[in-house]
């Protein structure tokens, strides 16, 4: 339909056109070894815009008929959390070589397992999107903490606004990023739900806050709309301090005298997550987003949602398989004192999509 086709060896497919989805396109499209050659979404003229403005040759309302008629190579699942699960299992069924789900990667654990299992079992490589692994500024914490620049890390410590399996999700996956992914051993949190508060039609908490104990010893707190504040993850060594966002980092020891700024290099990370899921496929590197970090994570949200839900200390990984926050809504545990169902990404919904009752 449009644009210079390239003659990449892996066709790549997406399911979802909005938003992130974007960043999913620019990734295949600045990646030599991948082709965008088709994408889906329910509404017509979403799909029909963003192949026209990403070059791609193709697009359906019915992303299973997508799948049955491209037979992709590789498949992004760019649509709200509730859909993960089904897609990427009706993708694996399909056999594609990788899928890349967004984050977070399922609504609770039974999801993600029977996604993990679904992928195993067709052979299909799993990776969840939390591109911000890539970042420059990222690395670069974690290079300081494993070059022993501030000592051995001790505490570490996440503080974000806007819902745990929204933004809250990238932070967890940071922690253990920057701390070489170890296995985190229990949590303990404390969940607030007042209103009815949901996100991209995923019941939300107001706030929630806790702590963890990662493999080896560092411990580490998170608030997630408790205060204003914005940190991915501030680490705390015996001999220093690192202080990071996206785009900067610097810390800080006995050498230092004060803040020291490191340059950091700049990553497009859309097209690094792509470029490194084509070495995946090829079996030179396990892809740093592989699915058992992002099942991790959801251990980690999940956790702290059934330590609230138990009154105690939850050992991970975790047992309960439902979202423990909707069994506290559900059993009366957590009951609504301002009533009003809302959405804080209502602002993504169009057309007659906005009666939120009907986007799960
Ligand atoms: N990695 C990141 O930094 C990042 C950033 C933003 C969003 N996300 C994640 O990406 C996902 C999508 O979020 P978004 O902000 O792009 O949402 P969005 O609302 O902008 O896009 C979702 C799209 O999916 C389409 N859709 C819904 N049902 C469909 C179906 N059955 N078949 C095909 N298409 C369908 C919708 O019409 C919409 O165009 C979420 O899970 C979110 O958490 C990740």
């Amino acid at each position: 339909m449009m644009g210079d086709q390239k003659s990449a060896g892996y066709r790549a497919v997406i399911i979802g056109c909005g938003s992130i989805a974007n960043s999913h396109a620019s990734g295949y499209n600045r990646t030599d070894a991948t082709a965008l050659v088709a994408c889906a979404d329910t509404v017509d003229a979403k799909a029909a815009d963003f192949a026209e403005r990403n070059g791609i040759p193709n697009y359906y309302a019915d992303y299973r008929e997508m799948l049955d008629v491209e037979k992709p190579d590789i498949v992004s699942v760019c649509t709200w959390h509730p859909l993960h699960a089904e897609m990427t299992i009706a993708a694996a069924a399909r056999q594609p070589k990788a899928i890349l789900c967004e984050k977070p990667m399922a609504t609770n654990l039974g999801e993600a397992e029977a996604m993990m299992i679904a992928c195993q079992r067709n052979q299909v490589k799993l990776a969840i999107g939390f591109q911000r692994r890539f970042l420059g500024a990222w690395t670069e914490a974690k290079n300081l903490i494993a070059s022993g620049a501030v000592g051995k890390p001790e505490r570490i410590s996440h503080t974000r606004l806007t819902g745990l399996l929204n933004a809250s999700s990238h932070g967890f996956d940071c922690m253990r990023y920057i701390l070489g992914d170890p296995k985190v051993e229990w949590v303990f949190g404390q969940v607030e739900r007042k209103t009815d508060r949901y996100e991209r039609s995923v019941r939300s908490e107001d706030c929630v806050a806790g702590f963890f104990l990662f493999e080896g010893g560092v411990q580490a707190s998170f608030q997630t709309d408790v205060v204003p504040e914005n940190k991915w993850a501030f680490v705390q060594g015996t001999d220093g301090l690192i202080d990071f966002d996206d785009g900067w980092i610097r810390y800080f020891n006995a050498e230092t005298a004060g803040w020291k700024d490191v340059e950091v290099e700049e990553v497009d990370a859309a097209a690094a997550q792509v470029g490194e899921l084509v070495e995946w496929i090829e079996d030179r590197c396990v892809h740093r987003n592989e699915a058992e970090n992002g099942l991790w994570t959801m251990h980690m949200m999940m956790g702290a949602y059934e330590s609230a839900r138990c009154h105690e200390v939850v050992r991970l990984p975790m047992q309960t398989r439902a979202n423990p926050l909707d069994l506290m809504v559900e059993a009366g545990q957590l009951p609504v004192q301002y009533p009003g169902r809302y959405d804080i990404r209502s602002f993504l919904l169009e057309g007659e999509a906005m009666n939120l009752e009907e986007t799960e």
